[in-house]
């Protein structure tokens, strides 16, 4: 026997001990259950590429959150696919959009729920840029004014919480002022503040029908290769006014993440986004990897490297384990 002073095996011998020195917990309210809303009545349709996830009409979707809310899921957030699209997408400014439409059925028919209303554009254009285009740019200002309609409409309609996602410099000035100017002080903002331009879209743009008919993101969302950016597009956001930031996707930037848990004290939330949710189903699905294990792993790496909360694709099915 040697004379060894330190064994961490000590606290690993069994699962009490195990549970006992445990230093990231997960619990049902960390997550936020995206949800995607369609037209038309009785209909679920399993997106392809995110199994276990469907399109939902209003009725719908009103059952769904109603069994994730029983499991103890508190938080939603919503995207749409519009009856039409075109170029400016009036359906996200519309009061009769299909998400306002939604909203208002979710806080009518289920109690203690928060509302989350993603806050963009591509969703609902013809050409799926997340801004107005003219001469295959996408113009910044113009764009503003259009997302601030849209989170009026949608806090008129119940929302608890808007969210911007769609990358434009001042967005959260932009709406933090259309909020306050209509009596709307009290909704909080969480920013899209570090979206990069990622591959792990792909599975929600199928779902979204939201794939750019031109060009890409990337003149809009981040560099992939850029950490301190990052930093600055958070700072930004902070001193417009958000309240909460997030860090999207969540997986492959859990670096910048963490960073930005040192560099603000705001909540932050992190998104593991359809593409991240797809790797694990389809390698699940050839039987290459455990599932739930996984399911469990990357969700506890994201609240480890700082994440107070997170939109997950398994929010429910999380919930019902818990
Ligand atoms: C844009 C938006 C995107 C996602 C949510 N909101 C992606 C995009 O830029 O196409 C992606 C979410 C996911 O992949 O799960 N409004």
């Amino acid at each position: 026997m040697r004379n060894l002073i330190n064994r961490p095996r000590r606290l690993r011998r069994g699962e009490s001990i195990r549970a006992l020195v445990r230093e990231t917990r997960l619990t049902v309210d960390d997550f936020i259950y995206p949800l995607f809303v369609c037209e038309g009545e009785g209909i679920r349709r399993e997106i392809g590429p995110m199994p276990g996830q469907y399109h939902l009409s209003i009725d719908e979707l009103v059952k769904e959150v109603s069994e994730a809310r029983k499991l103890g899921v508190r938080s939603v957030i919503l995207f749409g696919l519009p009856k039409e699209k075109d170029a400016h997408g009036s359906d996200a400014f519309a009061e009769q959009g299909i998400v306002q439409r939604a909203i208002r059925a979710l806080k009518q028919e289920v109690n203690d729920l928060i509302v989350i209303a993603d806050n963009c554009l591509c969703e609902y254009t013809d050409h799926g840029h997340c801004g107005v285009v003219k001469d295959n740019d996408v113009l910044n200002d113009p764009t503003l004014d259009l997302l601030a309609k849209a989170a009026v409409v949608q806090a008129k309609a119940g929302a608890d919480i808007i969210a911007p996602s769609n990358m434009m410099d001042g967005f959260v000035e932009a709406i933090r002022e259309a909020l306050d100017e209509n009596g709307f002080e009290h909704i909080p903002i969480l920013s899209y503040a570090v979206k990069y331009a990622s591959g792990f879209y792909g599975p929600f743009r199928e779902a979204a029908g939201s794939t750019p008919q031109f060009g890409d993101r990337r003149s809009y969302q981040m560099d992939p290769a850029n950490r301190r950016e990052a930093m600055r597009e958070a700072m930004l956001d902070i001193d417009e006014g958000a309240d909460m930031l997030m860090v999207k996707p969540a997986l492959a930037y859990l670096d910048v993440l963490k960073e930005l848990r040192e560099r603000s004290d705001l909540p932050l939330a992190a998104y593991q986004v359809s593409g991240e949710y797809a790797m694990i189903k389809a390698a699940a699905r050839l039987g290459w990897l455990d599932e739930n294990r996984i399911m469990w792993e990357t969700l506890t790496a994201i609240k480890r490297a700082g994440a107070d909360l997170i939109l997950t694709y398994y929010a429910k099915e999380a919930a019902r384990q818990l």
